[in-house]
C-alpha cells in the first residue's frame, strides 16, 4: 500500500536517493533538498517535498517549489522521481495526486516539470495529466581526461592579445578585489537576461545570489571563472560539485553583449575544464536550451556529447 506524506527530518537523504535513482545524471543529495526547502522558506516562496512510502521504504519523491530565476507568485516547478524498479506501479500517480491537490489549494496558475523525451513513461504520464510539452533542452557531458586543449592555444592567445584576463573567484578573493560580491552579482544579472528559457527571467536579488549561488556548498571557487577587461567584468562561467556524484555541473556561462563573438566564452570554458582536470573530475555536465545556438556550438566543438532532449512540460490551472 503506497502512502504519500511530507518529508520528515530524518528522511531527506532517502528521499534524495529515490529521486536520484530516477535521475542518475542529475542526482540531488539530501543536503541539496534541505537547502532548497530552507531557502524557499527564507525567500517567502511556497514549496514542499513529499515522499511516497511502501511500508517503511521510500520509493519516490515529489516536490513543488518556485524558481528564483523566473519568480512569479503563482507559478511552480516540480520534481518527480520513482525508483526505477518501482515505476509503472502507480507510485508516480499517487505523488502527482498529492502535488496536484497542494497546488490547487495554493491557487497555482501553472506548474512546470522537465522530462527526458526518450523516457518510456514520463512523456505519456505527463500528457495524461494535462501537461503540454514546450521548450526543449539538451544536456551533455564532456570526458575531462580525454579533452585535448592543444587546438585552442590560438584562441587563448588572441583573447589575451585583446587584453582580456581570466581570473577565478579564488584569485579575485585572494587579490582583495573591492565590492567583489556586488560586481559578480551585477555580471550574472547582466548575462543571464539573454539566456533562452521557458519563462522570462525576473531580477536575481542580491540575497538570492548570495544564498543560492555564492552560498552553494558545491560552488568551486577555482572553477568560477571571470573574464576581465581593464576594470570591467565581461564574462563568467562556473562549475559546481555534488555530494553524490564526482561529475561537475556547469552553472551559467555568459558574456556581456559588447564582447560576444570573440571567443571569450570558449576561453572561459577552457579555463573551467582546466580547473575540472585539477580536481580530478571525470565528467563535466551542461544544460542548454535547444535554441541557444551559440552555446550549443561551443559545447559541441569542445566535445560535449549531447543526451536526448529534455522537454519542459507545463500544466496550466
Ligand atoms: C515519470 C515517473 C515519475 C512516473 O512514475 P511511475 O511511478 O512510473 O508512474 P505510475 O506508475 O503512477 O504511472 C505510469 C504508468 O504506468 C502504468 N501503470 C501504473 N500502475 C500500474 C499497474 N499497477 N500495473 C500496470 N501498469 C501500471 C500506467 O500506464 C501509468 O500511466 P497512467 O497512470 O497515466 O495511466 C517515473 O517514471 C520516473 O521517475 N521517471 C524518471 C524521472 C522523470 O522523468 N521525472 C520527471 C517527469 S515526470
Amino acid at each position: 500500500m503506497i502512502h504519500v506524506r511530507p518529508v520528515s527530518d530524518h528522511d531527506w537523504d532517502a528521499s534524495a536517493r529515490a529521486y536520484s535513482a530516477a535521475h542518475p545524471q542529475e542526482p540531488l543529495s539530501g543536503t541539496d533538498l534541505r537547502k532548497r526547502q530552507r531557502e524557499q522558506q527564507d525567500w517567502g516562496y511556497t514549496s514542499a517535498t513529499l515522499v511516497a512510502l511502501d511500508g517503511p521504504e521510500i520509493v519516490g519523491m515529489g516536490a513543488y517549489f518556485q524558481n528564483p530565476g523566473a519568480y512569479y507568485p503563482r507559478r511552480y516547478v516540480l520534481d518527480l522521481g520513482v525508483l526505477p524498479q518501482r515505476q509503472r506501479q502507480g507510485i508516480g500517480g499517487a505523488l502527482w495526486k498529492a502535488l496536484d491537490a497542494a497546488l490547487t489549494a495554493h491557487g497555482a496558475d501553472s506548474a512546470r516539470i522537465l522530462a527526458r523525451e526518450d523516457h518510456p513513461t514520463a512523456p505519456g504520464f505527463l500528457a495524461r495529466r494535462g501537461f503540454v510539452g514546450g521548450k526543449r533542452y539538451f544536456t551533455g557531458a564532456l570526458d575531462v581526461a580525454a579533452f585535448d586543449p592543444a587546438p585552442y592555444a590560438g584562441v587563448l592567445q588572441a583573447i589575451a592579445a585583446r587584453g582580456v584576463q581570466f581570473l577565478s573567484l579564488s584569485d579575485l578573493r585572494a587579490a582583495g578585489t573591492p565590492d567583489l560580491e556586488a560586481r559578480l552579482h551585477a555580471l550574472m544579472s547582466d548575462v543571464r537576461l539573454d539566456v533562452p528559457r521557458s519563462e522570462p527571467a525576473t531580477p536575481l536579488s542580491a540575497q538570492v545570489f548570495e544564498e543560492a549561488v555564492l552560498g552553494d556548498p558545491g560552488l568551486l571557487p577555482d572553477a568560477y571563472v571571470i573574464a576581465r577587461h581593464g576594470h570591467d567584468f565581461i564574462g563568467q562561467t562556473v562549475l559546481f560539485s555534488s555530494e553524490v556524484s564526482d561529475t561537475l555541473y556547469t552553472g551559467l556561462t555568459g558574456v556581456t553583449a559588447a564582447w560576444r563573438g570573440r571567443g571569450v566564452a570558449t576561453a572561459l570554458k577552457l579555463m573551467s575544464i582546466r580547473a575540472a582536470r585539477n580536481h580530478g573530475a571525470p565528467t563535466i555536465r551542461t544544460d542548454n536550451a535547444s535554441d541557444n545556438a551559440p552555446m550549443l556550438a561551443i559545447n559541441d566543438r569542445l566535445g560535449f556529447v549531447r543526451d536526448p532532449a529534455s522537454v519542459s512540460y507545463l500544466r496550466v490551472y
